[in-house]
Formats: structure tokens, C-alpha cells, sequence
């Protein structure tokens, strides 16, 4: 069949490429919903596992499910000490969504089993990647610093075990809190670059392990979870809200992007920021200002000026970048937090995938030449 030049689009700008009843966004009206619920309702009133529960599944667990799945994954955060000696020989000034890739693909090696039909081995393999990664950021932090990684406790909730695995203190309950709920914001995005990595690895039906370092590597692009940490160096490069302006002057006029602004599917502002934003808020009640606050609120004003016109608004890496250097946390671990929360939405593909596989094959619009002749390389050298 000759594809038509029509039919192809850029990025796949607007061309379904799944099916699917995990997420729904309206762009135009900044609309998110996890099946079928308001972000704005689960942020309210869930916990990001009982989130990645209703992602995964469907539907929200009844208190014994929840229990049952919480506790499972407390009992599989841990990790073994093959991967904690291998991640000892990554060098110290690696990126840290490198070494978590590395590591995921890892996993792989021990659990090589594949049994993608039963239902049991999903669940094994949504527990255990749930449980591990988080504990797998920590420990390569932990690690580069010089340190043993720091044993994942019982009675933390999964925010905040995290926070105490990567800092050796039990946090704030208001500071998991508000973590948690950040983890909730990023856990799910309909099919973003990282979820359609993801997807198109899952229909090759290879290991779930796979899937996910698939998607982890995606991530990590400036253009998609690489922003927030980027957002930082761009506020730490205006420092001052009187350096906003021109900033943005200069960027617009040399066509280059600012970074935590605009999205392929939102033209409005992204319901993320905005949730985000109040956390961000509270937090500052609660422990302090930040002063890049105000530079971000001047940036994100003068940007709505200057390109609100062409529906480019702040999206959701804009402002968690505020709420994780608040909460102490080195800039280059912003992405992989990203990871630990999307492993819940890329899970919940992969398991859809697998309901109604078929493997991801596109075609192209070939633009080369035909019936080249084959030149002896002696007489190319004369080119
Ligand atoms: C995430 O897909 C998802 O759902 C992703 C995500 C998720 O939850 O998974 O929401 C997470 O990745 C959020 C996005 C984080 N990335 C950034 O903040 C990086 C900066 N943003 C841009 O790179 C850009 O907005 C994208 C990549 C997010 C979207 O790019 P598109 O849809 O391909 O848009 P485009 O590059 O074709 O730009 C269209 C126009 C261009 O101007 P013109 O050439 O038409 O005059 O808008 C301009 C662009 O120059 N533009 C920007 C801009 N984003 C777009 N101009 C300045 N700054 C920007 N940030």
C-alpha cells in the first residue's frame, strides 16, 4: 500500500495510537481523570498506592485489597544485594534516571520467569516493581554519596519511606503527605512519550522489566520528565524576578523553549501546575519560603503575556521543581521521582496492552532514492 505524505504526522501530533480507559485529558478545557475520577478529587482524598491500585486494576480496592497491596509491597522494597553491588560500580557523577534504568532492566535477571497469561505473575510483577524502584533511586543517591543505601522501614507509608531512604529521617507526616500527593499528580498521562515507549516494548510481549526501562529512558528527554529539573536551573539562571522579562524576550526571539511551559495536549493551563502550585504553598507555610517563588510566578505571568496566545501555559513540571527543592531534594532526582510515580501508569498500560496485544509495527513515508547503483570503493575516493 504507498502511504500518502498526508497521512503522516510529525510526533504523531494528534493520531490515535492506542486504545484505552486508563486516563482521559481534554486539553482545551484542562481536564485530567484517572479512570474516570478528577485528578483533582484523587489528590484530594487518595494515596498514590491506593491510586496505582485504581490505575492497574480498574477500580478502587476495597480496604482489604488495599491492605493486602500495601502490605506486599512493603514486604518487596527491599532489593537484592546483586543489584545494590552492581550499582556500587556506577561511577558517582552518573545521572541518577541512568543508573535507575539500568537497574530496572536488572530486575529482569532475576525474575526472568515469563508468564504474561497469569494473573498472579502480573500482580508478582506490579508488587515488585512498584516496591523497588523507589528503593532503587534511594540507594544509588545514597551510594554516591559515599553511603550504604538505608534499609526501606515498615511503618512508613510509601512517600514517605522514600524520603526517609534517600535522607535517613523520618519525615514530617505533612511533608509525606504532601509528596504523596505529587506522586499521585505524576502518576498518569494518558499516552505521553514515556507510556508509548512503554507500550510498544509490552507488545513484543518481552518482560515487564523491560517494559519499564524502556519507559524510564524515554523520561529522562528534556522535552518530557526531564523539564522539572531543568525548570530549576532556568529559575537559578534568572534569579531575580527583574531578569524575567527580558529572559523571556530573549528565548522567544531565539525560538528557543522555557522550559515547564507548554504541551502537546494542553492549550490551557495544566490542572497539575495548579494543584501543584497550592502544595507548593503549603509547604512554605509549613516550613518556609522559597524564594524562586516569586521568580516563578513572574516567569509564568510574562509567559501567559507573551504566549498564552498560542495556548503555551505552565504544565506539571513547572512547579513540582519548587516543592522538591523545598523538600530538600537534589535537582538531578527530580526526574527519577517522575519515574517512581509514571511506573504506576506505564504499569497499568502494560497490563491493558497485554489484554489486546498487537505489536506495534507503524509504517513510514519513505523519501530516499531508488535503484542506486553499488560503487566500488575505489572509485568513491575520488568523491
Ligand atoms: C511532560 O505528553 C505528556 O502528557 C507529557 C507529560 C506527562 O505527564 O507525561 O505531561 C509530562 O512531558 C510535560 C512537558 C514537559 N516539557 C517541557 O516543559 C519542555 C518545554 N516544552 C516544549 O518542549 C513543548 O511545549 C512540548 C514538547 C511539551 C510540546 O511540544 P509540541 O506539542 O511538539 O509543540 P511544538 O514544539 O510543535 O511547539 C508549537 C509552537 C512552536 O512555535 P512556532 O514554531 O509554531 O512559532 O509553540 C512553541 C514552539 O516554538 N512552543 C514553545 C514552547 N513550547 C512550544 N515556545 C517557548 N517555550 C515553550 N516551552
Amino acid at each position: 500500500m504507498a502511504e500518502s505524505a498526508c497521512e503522516y504526522k510529525p510526533g504523531l501530533e494528534g493520531i490515535p495510537a492506542a486504545q484505552s480507559s486508563v486516563s482521559y485529558v481534554d486539553g482545551g478545557k484542562g481536564v485530567l481523570e484517572y479512570r474516570g475520577i478528577n485528578i483533582e478529587e484523587l489528590a484530594k482524598n487518595s494515596t498514590f498506592l491506593e491510586t496505582a491500585y485504581l490505575l492497574i486494576w480498574g477500580e478502587l480496592p476495597t480496604t482489604q485489597e488495599l491492605a493486602k497491596f500495601e502490605a506486599d509491597i512493603i514486604e518487596h522494597r527491599w532489593i537484592k544485594y546483586h543489584i545494590r553491588d552492581m550499582m556500587k560500580c556506577f561511577p558517582e557523577g552518573g545521572h541518577p534516571m541512568d543508573a535507575l534504568q539500568a537497574s530496572a532492566a536488572a530486575l529482569g535477571l532475576f525474575y526472568s520467569r515469563r508468564a504474561l497469561d497469569d494473573p498472579q505473575y502480573i500482580y508478582q510483577a506490579v508488587v515488585r516493581i512498584l516496591a523497588k524502584i523507589p528503593t532503587m533511586v534511594a540507594a544509588f543517591h545514597q551510594l554516591r554519596n559515599g553511603n550504604d543505601p538505608v534499609k526501606p522501614v515498615g511503618d512508613l507509608g510509601y512517600a514517605g519511606n522514600f524520603l526517609y531512604m534517600l535522607t535517613e529521617k523520618k519525615p514530617e507526616p505533612l511533608v509525606a503527605r504532601i509528596f504523596d500527593v505529587c506522586l499521585t499528580l505524576h502518576a498518569e498521562h494518558t499516552i505521553n512519550a514515556s507510556t508509548f515507549a512503554a507500550l510498544v516494548t509490552a507488545s513484543t510481549l518481552t518482560d515487564p522489566y523491560a517494559v519499564i526501562a524502556s519507559a524510564v529512558g524515554t523520561l529522562a528527554g528534556p522535552l518530557h520528565g526531564g523539564a522539572n529539573e531543568e525548570v530549576l536551573a532556568m529559575l537559578k539562571e534568572i534569579n531575580s524576578v527583574e531578569n524575567v522579562r527580558p529572559f523571556v524576550e530573549e528565548r522567544i526571539a531565539k525560538k528557543e523553549k522555557i522550559m515547564g511551559f507548554g504541551h502537546r495536549v494542553y492549550k490551557v493551563k495544566d490542572p497539575r501546575a495548579t494543584i501543584l502550585q497550592s502544595l507548593a504553598e503549603r509547604l512554605f507555610d509549613l516550613i518556609g519560603f522559597d524564594n524562586y517563588y516569586e521568580i516563578a510566578l513572574e516567569l509564568e505571568k510574562v509567559v501567559g503575556e507573551k504566549l498564552g496566545h498560542k495556548g503555551i501555559y505552565a504544565n506539571v513540571d513547572f512547579y513540582s521543581g519548587l516543592v522538591y527543592r523545598r523538600l530538600g531534594i537534589p535537582t538531578d532526582l527530580f526526574t527519577p521521582m517522575f519515574a517512581i510515580a509514571r511506573v504506576a501508569g506505564w504499569l497499568a498500560h502494560w497490563k491493558e496492552q497485554l489484554s489486546i496485544n498487537r505489536i506495534y509495527r507503524p509504517t513510514q513515508v519513505y523519501v530516499g532514492n531508488h535503484n542506486i547503483q553499488y560503487v566500488a570503493i575505489q572509485e568513491r575516493n575520488g568523491r
